[in-house]
């Protein structure tokens, strides 16, 4: 079966121009590959600069790989039809780790939900998308009533990014990545944006990439914790037993006159 969306032997490489001479390798020959069913949880771990957000990026066609491929339903994401872009856009949502980027501050938070709703064409009336958004956030247990209306810093950083898990309810979509969501979370509110994501997984049958900051973690099958004394980003239990990648830390920035590195970022561990 053609999976949703496949790296194949991406690699990344910052820099080496005429304005930024330094090179930084930030991802080398990663390879994996979600496909469409079953639903998976597939846990990509590394440490600080070890190419996580790159990854994320490079997932979602923000930036191209300088060598390999991003692949959706087979085909390139970087040459996608028109047609086929259009799905992907709604087949493959992000969850960013600092959900206050993706708002404008000038914006209703209701906004982030009422565009999906009309770009994809989700409802026929006022009164179906104000349904639909009303059931969304409720699924991420979010009351309607106390988060639309509002503006992005009259909510709580938990209430932030749990309505964009509410986005992604609104969309349905196949694959959901998620760059380290909790790490800017207060501690209480992790389990429950975590459940959140679990349930879509369980409920609606997304597959999620979750990223997640390493540290000097253990892991366990289901628990990616760090040792004790670490700052809290590290500590994160997960609700579920995911497939983990480990992402291992990129060579440092080179200058001119030492030539470039070669890349020696791989992925290390598959389970
Ligand atoms: N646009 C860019 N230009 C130059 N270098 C970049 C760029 N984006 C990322 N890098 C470099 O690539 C490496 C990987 O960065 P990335 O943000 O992917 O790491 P990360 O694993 O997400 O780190 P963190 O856990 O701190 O979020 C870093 O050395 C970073 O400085
Ligand atoms: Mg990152």
């Amino acid at each position: 079966m053609t999976a949703l969306l496949e790296a194949r032997q991406v690699s990344k490489v910052f820099g080496g121009g005429l304005f930024d001479k330094r090179v930084t390798v930030a991802l080398d020959d990663f390879s994996f590959s979600v496909e469409s069913e079953p639903p998976r949880v597939v846990a990509v771990v590394g440490e600080s600069g070890s190419g996580k957000t790159t990854l994320a990026r490079l997932l979602l066609g923000l930036i191209s790989p300088t060598t390999g491929n991003v692949l959706y339903r087979g085909n390139d994401l970087q040459s996608l039809p028109r047609d086929q872009r259009r799905n992907f856009l709604r087949d493959v949502q992000m969850i960013f780790q600092d959900p206050y980027e993706v708002y404008n501050p000038f914006y209703r938070v209701d906004h982030v939900l009422e565009t999906p709703v009309a770009e994809f064409k989700l409802a026929n009336s006022a009164a179906a998308r104000r349904a639909l958004i009303h059931e969304s956030l409720r699924a991420v247990g979010l009351r309607p009533e106390e988060t639309l209306g509002r503006y992005p810093h009259q909510l709580s950083g938990g209430q932030r990014q749990r309505i964009m898990v509410a986005r992604a309810v609104l969309l349905r979509p196949r694959l959901i990545i998620a760059d380290e969501p909790v790490s800017m979370v207060d501690a209480s509110l992790r389990a429950t944006i975590l459940d959140s994501l679990r349930q879509l997984n369980r409920d609606y049958g997304m597959s999620i990439v979750y990223i997640i900051h390493s540290c000097s973690s253990t892991r366990s099958r289901s628990r990616i914790r760090s040792t004790s004394g670490a700052p809290s980003r590290c500590a994160t239990t997960l609700p579920w037993t995911p497939t983990a990648l480990r992402l291992s830390k990129s060579p440092r920035a080179s200058s001119p006159p030492t030539p470039p590195q070669a890349p020696r970022l791989k992925r290390v561990a598959a389970t």
